[in-house]
């Protein structure tokens, strides 16, 4: 007898095992490794699906619906370009590499730093402006691309009450991205004309390095919106006290 109950306790393990082979396990409040863990095994393992259980949509590639950077005013880079129905590519080959934070008191600073090995956002785009001395515009579809990029994110958070759960409401969230480097590519620039839009795409990647500094502001500005609306959703979606395991006495 004992040896069916013990090989029904295997076949249970296993079967359980089996349907989610790389399940992480929950983690103690503020254990940054094992949370740098549990986010890794979710970029590289689970990117390619959405992820109902942390209320995460396919992260790789990752839906952009609109994404502006809109850089005004006296800088040298004076453009509006606005990307529409894009693919962002790279997620899943990005580590967090750090993290504070994510203690019992939710109210604290929380922060990630990442490392990224290349974003590629592509699709539509539309841009009008100035880049340096030269006018630009165009409507076509683009790839910008960064590469071995390090970010930095930072957010705090209030305690937001729900059906008796106490949920961590996002705020105060920041991001900054330091890509090594950094390229562009606009198909049919100058409505199509193709001498121009070659010279173009060849000065822009000449000067991708200055080109970044004067948009970096607004370029952090559109992937904090994109990044927030990823992590606001995951702690929207379940109690702060549920996504952490309590330490055992
Ligand atoms: C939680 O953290 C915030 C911000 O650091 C601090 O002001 C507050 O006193 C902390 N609360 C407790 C209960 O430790
Ligand atoms: C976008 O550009 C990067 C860098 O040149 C390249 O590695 C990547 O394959 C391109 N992606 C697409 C979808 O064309």
């Amino acid at each position: 007898m004992p040896g069916i109950a013990v090989s029904i306790l295997f076949c249970l393990i296993v079967s359980t095992q089996a349907l989610f082979p790389d399940d992480p396990v929950p983690c103690k409040y503020g254990d940054g490794k094992c949370i740098a863990n549990f986010a890794n095994t979710l970029f590289s393992k689970r990117s390619g699906k959405e992820d109902p259980s942390l209320n995460l949509w396919q992260l790789d590639p990752l839906k952009v619906d609109k994404m502006v950077i809109n850089q005004a005013g006296n800088s040298a880079v004076g453009i509006k370009l606005t990307f529409t129905d894009n693919m962002l590519y790279g997620i899943k080959d990005q580590r967090v590499v750090g993290v504070k934070g994510f203690g019992k008191n939710l109210t604290e600073q929380h922060e990630l730093r990442v490392l990224a090995k290349s974003y590629s956002l592509v699709g539509p785009y539309n841009i009008q402006g100035k880049v340096l001395i030269l006018p630009i515009s165009g409507t076509g579809v683009s790839n910008m691309s960064m590469s071995n990029i390090k970010m930095i994110i930072r957010f705090s958070g209030q305690p937001l009450e729900k059906d008796g759960e106490t949920y961590l409401d996002v705020t105060n969230f920041k991001l900054t991205l330091k890509p090594a480097s950094n390229s562009y590519l606009f198909t049919n620039l100058f409505n199509g004309d193709k001498a121009l839009g070659d010279n173009m795409n060849a000065f822009l990647n000449e000067n991708s390095d200055a080109i970044y500094q004067e948009t970096s502001q607004s370029t952090d500005r559109a992937f904090s919106d994109l990044f927030l609306g990823l992590v606001k959703g995951v702690f929207a979606h379940r109690p702060y006290a549920k996504l952490f395991m309590e330490e055992k006495l």
